[in-house]
């Protein structure tokens, strides 16, 4: 595990990571000043309870299975001053992965989500079936001072690991993986969790 005392990844050694390994796990993404903003906000959309149970599933398809998902999610869908600072940041990323991976993403969508304690999601890929226009999962974490005793790990099941890999939900950190590849859940945990989670996604009209 990354400990908190290194520097933040460069863009570069994140888009390599990802390139090489399928995920890659960026302590300090965003500073405090960008990510601390986006848990107020978080936390007052929760509190006016403006989130909506997750389904899952897409097109006919979609369904509310609160024995597979039960968090509450909200679509970003207006940029205020603090998520337009997420929003410019993930799409220099886009465009950095582009440059150097030609991934062809066109685009970002994104949507809060709010883990109320006792909440899961269990083991699952991102990608819906029949889709490949999720291409890259990018989930960034805005909890203070979250320890392994909060529960509420992201659990990635990954190839030649014996043992999942388990990342806590902590402020400021990006998780990004292949959304095709990685499964990966969210354990339950004993206190409220939140974050954005976002996904780089290729033209709709490609073929899947
Ligand atoms: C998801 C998901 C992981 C997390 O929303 O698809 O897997 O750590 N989230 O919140
Ligand atoms: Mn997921």
């Amino acid at each position: 595990m990354l400990a908190s005392a290194d520097p933040p990844l460069s863009d570069e050694q994140l888009v390599d990571s990802l390139a090489q390994q399928g995920w890659v796990v960026c302590p300090q993404f965003l500073p405090p000043e960008d990510w601390l903003p986006l848990l107020e906000r978080a936390q007052s959309l929760h509190q006016e309870q403006l989130l909506r149970p997750a389904q899952i599933g897409s097109g006919a398809q979609r369904q509310r299975r609160s024995d597979i998902r039960s968090d509450e999610v909200l679509w970003i869908d207006q940029l205020d001053a603090a998520t337009r600072v997420y929003w410019e940041r993930m799409d220099r990323l886009r465009q950095q992965l582009n440059q150097a991976l030609y991934l062809g993403l066109e685009r970002l969508e994104a949507h809060w989500a709010a883990f109320a304690a006792g909440s899961y999601y269990r083991r699952h890929r991102d990608q819906f079936q029949g889709s490949k226009q999720r291409v890259v999962s990018c989930i960034l974490y805005l909890n203070e001072g979250w320890t392994s005793e909060h529960g509420g790990q992201l659990r990635m099941y990954l190839e030649n690991h014996d043992t999942p890999l388990d990342v806590l939900p902590e402020g400021g950190t990006l998780v990004a993986f292949l959304s095709e590849h990685i499964e990966h859940e969210v354990l339950a945990a004993n206190r409220n969790r939140y974050a954005i989670t976002g996904w780089l996604r290729r033209r709709d009209d490609l073929p899947v």
